[in-house]
């Protein structure tokens, strides 16, 4: 086989045998992994960045843009799922009550790698809603409690506040965030002042949903937990474009989707919850086997669950390793500055995303100067099937652009001439 069909290799091959164990999928990575470090990978290497865009199947014709709202997961983890799906149904109560124990807690090692934590610290769980909702709905909050929120959170991060919290009588405090700031400063001054000594808890977004602005999340911990305060965080747009060491970020309690950026099967989720502030949280559901359990797997009282989907984040992680969190960065950064660089100085477009490496990275978000966003996301996709997401709040008016590994830059090229002619 040539590298490009090695690459592209599906685990058809593998259907007819008894199990897609551990070991068939790491030998098949190392594989996988020869080739792909053969031909050099810099940030700039457009060969290997094509070749890694073959990994995925995407529709005839279609420039998606918009890994933000949903990720495509590469054909390893797209096979790999099925192969759970076809095991699980060829003998359903044998996998579904016990049989993928080990499994599970493999990749549940795998996730604590990825964020450099303990393996104790992780619960699998479905998505950032849920991971949200479990951090509001357990709080023991009384009236007059303080839980800061700034202005730009995604509604999975304030609904539950509202939905949990609210009855109880908490304040829900709601600072507003610049949208261009130039440095963190400017952020981790906002949340200094909404401080007060009625703070219990703040719970903030990792990465702006609407302009992709990255928020101090290291800053604000420290800060907190001089004052007694816990920390919250909403990662669905951070997981998966930069590395994230989450004992170094500081914060209690961090939730994920695998869906988005790091390119697991849809519907699982990642929850990290920090040794010394575990003891905090109630889970949102109880059931057998671990309702009474007192490790982080209490968290997970599905019962019957997405098991493939489950299975298919570990595989997701090893595609993560395979091109490495440091390439995958890189790579981000540089789609970043080529795309900004094409439309920069051009009085046409605004950039709505701020520039500095500490406060961007894989969204950047841009107005086409005097059209409605609505208008010219219409007509991004009806003349050139190009996906991406409008974006009208906070004044924004821009259509969120969302880079990824899969992008190349002849991708980015196509999308800067058809914005230069809406
Ligand atoms: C910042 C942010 N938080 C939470 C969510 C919700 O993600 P999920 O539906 O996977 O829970 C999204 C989805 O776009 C998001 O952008």
């Amino acid at each position: 086989m040539d590298r490009r069909s090695l690459l592209k290799y599906s685990f058809s091959g593998l259907a007819a045998s008894s199990l897609l164990s551990i070991g068939v999928r790491e030998s098949l990575l190392e594989k996988a992994s020869n080739i792909t470090d053969d031909l050099g990978s810099s940030a700039n290497d457009e060969d290997y960045w094509g070749l890694v865009k073959n990994q995925f199947r995407f529709e005839e014709g279609l420039y998606y843009f918009n890994n933000a709202s949903l990720g495509p997961c590469p054909n390893l983890v797209v096979d790999a799922t099925n192969q759970f799906r076809a095991l699980l149904d060829g003998f359903p109560s044998k996998y579904m009550w016990g049989g993928w124990q080990d499994e599970k807690e493999a990749t549940r090692q795998k996730v604590a790698d990825m964020f450099s934590v303990d393996k104790e610290e992780i619960a699998l769980i479905h998505n950032t809603t849920e991971g949200m909702n479990l951090i509001a709905s357990s709080m023991d909050l009384k009236a007059g409690d303080e839980v800061i929120l700034s202005d730009h959170e995604h509604p999975s991060g304030t609904v539950p506040w509202q939905y949990w919290q609210e009855t109880k009588g908490i304040k829900l405090v709601r600072p507003v965030l610049p949208i261009l700031p130039e440095s963190k400063e400017e952020l981790v001054a906002v949340y200094r002042k909404a401080i007060t000594s009625k703070t219990k808890v703040i719970s903030m977004v990792h990465g702006t949903n609407t302009n992709g602005m990255i928020l101090p999340v290291k800053e604000v911990s420290q800060m907190a937990h001089e004052r007694g305060i816990l920390v919250g965080v909403d990662a669905a747009q951070t997981a998966g474009t930069f590395k994230i060491d989450l004992h170094d970020l500081g914060c209690d309690f961090y939730a994920a989707s695998g869906h988005k950026f790091m390119f697991a099967p849809k519907g699982i989720g990642v929850f990290y919850a920090k040794k010394d502030s575990q003891k905090l949280l109630k889970p949102l559901i109880v059931s057998r086997p671990h309702y009474n359990d007192p490790s982080i797997r209490r968290l997970e009282n599905y019962n019957t669950r997405n098991y493939p989907e489950l299975l298919g984040l570990g595989t997701t992680v090893d595609y993560y390793n395979l091109i490495g969190a440091e390439k995958r960065e890189a790579r981000m950064r540089e789609l970043k500055h080529y795309f900004r660089n094409a439309l920069e100085g051009d009085s046409k477009f605004k950039f709505k995303t701020p520039v500095s490496e500490d406060l961007s990275c894989a969204i950047q978000t841009v107005e086409v100067v005097g059209r409605k966003v609505g208008e010219v996301k219409a007509d991004l996709f009806k003349k050139y099937k190009i996906d991406c997401r409008p974006m009208s709040g906070y004044g924004i008016n821009g259509v969120r652009i969302s880079l990824s590994v899969f992008t190349t830059k002849k991708d980015v090229d196509y999308l800067v001439e058809a914005l230069k002619a809406i």
